[in-house]
């Protein structure tokens, strides 16, 4: 018989990458979220539009499907978001969270594979202790960053109390082809379609910030391989310091971008530094990235050259 399994969010970036993966590994697949069905998966995929937060509901699908893996991705993902209405925030990442575990645990799921995050988790660290390490100090500077970290500690509380086997990943910034360019996160896919489009596009802060930059197969391939390795908590991630000035250098290189790019103050609570240790995710799933910064950038703007060239581009 064909697996099981349940991915949240599915609706969204990451997920709809998994979603096709799983198809083409022949499982049989619920996808579930709060925002409309994508309608377009090839396989073996029924789509369900339910809020996370609906404990009842999200139950009784549990208990009907009977998944054995969990891919749980859904998520309130935004940080500015998480600080205008903290209590959402809560409730989707870290509450949900506890309680899909919960049900997932009493439905008899083997295993659920949660998304955290890295590059949130940490808060500033001194420039000595980056990349930071799985045991770095953990001091989010967001509420997002919070909840995801109180999600971390109750999904440990659920396997110290039921069978179910939790693998957490902390990916730093992930970005490819499939990005929502019109949400407040995702520098790359929001430059690239700017420049694409030969718009105006602002820089926020000197540029000198930096981040660390996983490509969306590298992060499907890690999430696969969190599925099946050992049960544990790694990052995910390159351990590479990318400037915001070599984004948007490397994008306007490859777009052929020729505007003065502008220059805007730096917003509030952006993180200054921050690069994830990628090691313990090779020695416990034998992960690690296979795509360049510059390799990766070329096949997302591949991607969305072809999209703005299609009939239905990316809404704006
Ligand atoms: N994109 C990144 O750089 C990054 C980095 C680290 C961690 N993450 C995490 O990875 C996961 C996927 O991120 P993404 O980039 O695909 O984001 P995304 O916004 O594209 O996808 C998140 C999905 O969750 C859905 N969702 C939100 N609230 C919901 C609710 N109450 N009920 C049901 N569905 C709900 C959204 O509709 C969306 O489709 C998230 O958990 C995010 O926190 C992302």
């Amino acid at each position: 018989m064909a697996p099981r399994a349940l991915v949240t969010g599915s609706s969204g970036f990451v997920a709809g990458h998994i979603i096709r993966r799983l198809t083409t590994q022949g499982y049989e697949i619920t996808g579930l979220d709060i925002a409309s069905p994508r309608g377009d998966f090839n396989g073996n995929v029924r789509e369900v539009t339910l809020d996370i937060r609906d404990r009842e509901r999200v139950n009784t699908l549990i208990k009907e499907i009977r998944p054995e893996l969990v891919f749980h991705i859904a998520a309130q993902a935004s940080v500015p978001a998480s600080m205008r209405d903290p209590r959402t925030d809560v409730e989707t990442n870290a509450l949900a969270t506890l309680e899909l575990a919960f049900n997932a645990a009493a439905a008899g799921s083997r295993r659920m594979i949660f998304i955290s995050t890295g590059g949130a988790l940490h808060g500033e660290l001194p420039p000595q202790e980056l990349p930071a390490k799985e045991a770095s100090h953990v001091s989010p500077m967001s509420v997002y960053g919070a909840s995801k970290a109180a999600a971390e500690i109750y999904l440990g509380v659920v396997t110290q109390q039921t069978d179910l086997e939790v693998s957490i990943l902390r990916p730093s910034n992930i970005y490819g082809p499939g990005q929502n360019p019109n949400a407040e996160a995702g520098v790359i896919a929001i430059v690239t379609r700017a420049m694409l489009r030969d718009e105006p596009v602002t820089l926020f802060g000197d540029g000198n910030q930096r981040r660390d930059y996983v490509y969306i197969d590298d992060t499907v391939d890690a999430i696969l391989l969190a599925a099946e390795g050992p049960p544990d908590i790694c990052n995910i991630s390159t351990g590479i310091e990318v400037s915001t000035a070599r984004v948007f250098e490397t994008i306007a290189d490859l777009t052929g971008y020729k505007r003065p790019i502008l220059i805007a103050e730096a917003r509030p609570g952006d993180i200054q530094r921050i690069s994830l240790e990628p090691t313990k995710a090779k020695r416990v799933w034998n992960w690690q990235p296979q795509t360049s910064f510059e390799d990766g950038v070329a096949l997302t703007i591949d991607w969305f050259r072809k999209e703005e060239a299609s009939e239905t581009p990316v809404k704006s």
